[in-house]
């Protein structure tokens, strides 16, 4: 794929998921790129730069967010502007000329999401999971970025019959959570242990960590960043142990624990995992799932891409019997999903 090829492929995922303005900054940049421009420049020598549209907004987000490119803010929904292609381009492009060297260091950092409405999936499929084995959860997640997502019991699931899940005061609103099969709610659900494990984990509590993260949002999707502000509030009081550890040791060093359900979840993390990672995170996760009983369950629930499909299925696995079901479908940033 060439780098244009790439940028234009991008700015239609924009177009799909939401963000009309990244997908036009996208194709004015390929415009620019095409005609050697300075786009052409910040990306020169990097040997991926065909998958860089998309981290090049997000570095240039950055220095909207942190307040270090005015002149560009007033086109930014992010900071309270509005996006406009004529002078918004113009902003943009002197941005590129001005701190070239800057977002081409910040390119060279790999770019960090933690994806709050991702937990739609994720929670839904843990109510269905408690209401045939209600036991207490300990909750165990890889490639858990910030670890937000494992805060979702504090989130509030919006329904579109005006109902709701959990708690209606949540800083964390989800509208349209879910459709399709009804879910019940689950009063008794309670998580005693959260626990991440990320290669390169964001501490969400610090300022960095928040600015990062906040980078990678879209500028004009004022949903995803209403809701992964209102997580990070939720996570000053509600800790999580989000640790420096990679998929696999991570996953061998788990234990089941008599009285609990022990759940592995994530999302959209597995494609990040080479097939040597992945053959040995299913080993791990299979030889924990032979030494689980009625008494000390293990689940692995998950929200990855099915590649074959280009699809999000939701899949719950249940040990000991090792069953695997299809609880729905979700999509890359969460929604909708809808249960089967
Ligand atoms: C696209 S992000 C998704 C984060 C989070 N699961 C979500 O849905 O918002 C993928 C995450 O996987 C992490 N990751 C990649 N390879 C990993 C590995 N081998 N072990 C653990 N985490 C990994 C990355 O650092 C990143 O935080």
């Amino acid at each position: 794929m060439t780098v244009v090829e790439a940028l234009q492929e991008q700015a239609g995922e924009c177009e799909e998921l939401g963000s009309p303005m990244y997908a036009e900054l996208l194709r004015l940049i390929v415009d620019d790129y095409e005609l050697g421009g300075v786009s052409a420049k910040v990306l020169d020598g990097f040997p991926e730069r065909y998958a860089l549209g998309l981290p090049l907004l997000g570095a240039v987000h950055r220095l909207v967010l942190g307040g270090e490119v005015p002149e560009l803010a007033p086109f930014y929904p992010s900071v309270g502007g509005e996006w406009d292609p004529v002078l918004g381009w113009e902003a943009f492009e002197q941005v590129l000329q001005s701190r070239g060297g800057e977002l081409r260091s910040l390119l060279a950092q790999q770019p960090q999401t933690n994806e709050v409405a991702r937990s739609t999936a994720l929670y839904g499929g843990l109510l269905q999971l408690f209401e045939a084995v209600p036991l207490p959860v300990r909750l165990f997640e890889i490639g858990s970025s910030g670890g937000l997502n494992l805060r979702a019991d504090h989130f509030r699931f919006n329904l579109d019959d005006g109902t709701g899940f959990g708690p209606a005061s949540s800083p964390v609103q989800i509208p349209s959570a879910w459709s399709g099969r009804a879910l019940t709610p689950q009063p008794g659900l309670r998580i005693a242990e959260r626990v991440g494990s990320d290669i390169s984990p964001v501490n969400p509590l610090s300022a960095e960590g928040e600015l990062l993260l906040t980078s990678y949002i879209w500028a004009d999707m004022a949903g995803r960043l209403e809701r992964l502000r209102g997580a990070i509030e939720i996570a000053r009081s509600v800790p999580a142990d989000v640790r420096r550890q990679d998929a696999v040791s991570f996953l061998r060093g788990l234990e089941l624990s008599e009285g609990h359900m022990t759940v592995v979840w994530h999302s959209v993390m597995w494609y990040y995992l080479s097939a040597d990672e992945q053959a040995a995170a299913d080993e791990a996760i299979a030889a924990l799932g032979a030494r689980a009983t009625a008494s000390a369950p293990l689940a692995r629930l998950t929200l990855e891409q099915d590649d074959s499909a280009l699809e999000f299925p939701i899949v719950l696995q249940v040990w000991p019997a090792g069953e695997t079901r299809v609880l729905g479908h979700g999509s890359p940033h969460g929604l909708p999903t809808v249960w089967e």
